[in-house]
């Protein structure tokens, strides 16, 4: 004779591991990117330009930099506030910004570019975590 009770839960289970990938994904979806920023960057307040822009066109002001910097030789960029910056990845970004895996790479990873800036340029050194 059949057990009903253990059918309707083998239906179940088996609805459940069916359906898992669908809402284990909705769950991750709905977590957004929350770059970090480091005690270097908080103290400085201020990005190159505002935080909107920055999140939206740095990939340009980037390009922007090593074209100045590689073919025209300039060295200086005025920003937000005509503050100066030192046209350099390394040496003015990765100042402020000196955990690439808490910040650059929390958004990367969620839309999935991987810049090839670091095959050449140092990334900063990351801090050990908990050694
Ligand atoms: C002087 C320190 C400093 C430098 C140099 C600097 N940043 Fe920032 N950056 C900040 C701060 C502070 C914020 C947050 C600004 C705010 O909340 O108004 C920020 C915000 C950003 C954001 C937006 C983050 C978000 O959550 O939306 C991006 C992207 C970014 N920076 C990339 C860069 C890149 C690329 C460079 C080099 C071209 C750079 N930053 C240079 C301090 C700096
Ligand atoms: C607020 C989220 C966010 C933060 C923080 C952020 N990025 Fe990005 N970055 C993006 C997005 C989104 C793209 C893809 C844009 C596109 O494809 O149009 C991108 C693209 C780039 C690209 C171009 C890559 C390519 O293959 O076209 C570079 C270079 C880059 N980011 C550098 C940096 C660096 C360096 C930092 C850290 C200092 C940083 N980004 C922090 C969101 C972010
Ligand atoms: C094949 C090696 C290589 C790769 C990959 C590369 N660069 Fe460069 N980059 C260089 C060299 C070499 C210079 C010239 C250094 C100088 O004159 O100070 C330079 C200069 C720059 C400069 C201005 C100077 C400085 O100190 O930062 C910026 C900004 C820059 N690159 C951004 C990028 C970004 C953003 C990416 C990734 C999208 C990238 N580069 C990928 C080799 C590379």
């Amino acid at each position: 004779m059949y057990d009903g009770g253990k059918i309707i839960a083998g239906l179940l289970i088996g609805l459940v591991l069916l359906t898992f990938p669908f809402w284990y994904n909705l769950g991750k979806a709905a977590k957004l990117p929350e770059p970090k920023l480091a005690p270097e960057a908080q103290k400085a307040k201020q990005c190159v330009e505002s935080k909107e822009y920055m999140a939206a066109h740095h990939m340009q002001i980037l390009n922007k930099w090593r074209d100045d910097v590689v073919r025209k030789r300039y060295r200086i960029y005025i920003g937000l506030n005509g503050k100066e910056f030192n046209m350099s990845l390394q040496n003015e970004c990765m100042k402020c910004h000196t955990s690439k895996k808490e910040f650059c790479d929390q958004c990367h990873n969620f839309v999935d570019v991987k810049p090839y800036c670091w095959e050449c340029h140092l990334e900063p050194k990351e801090a050990k975590e908990g050694k």
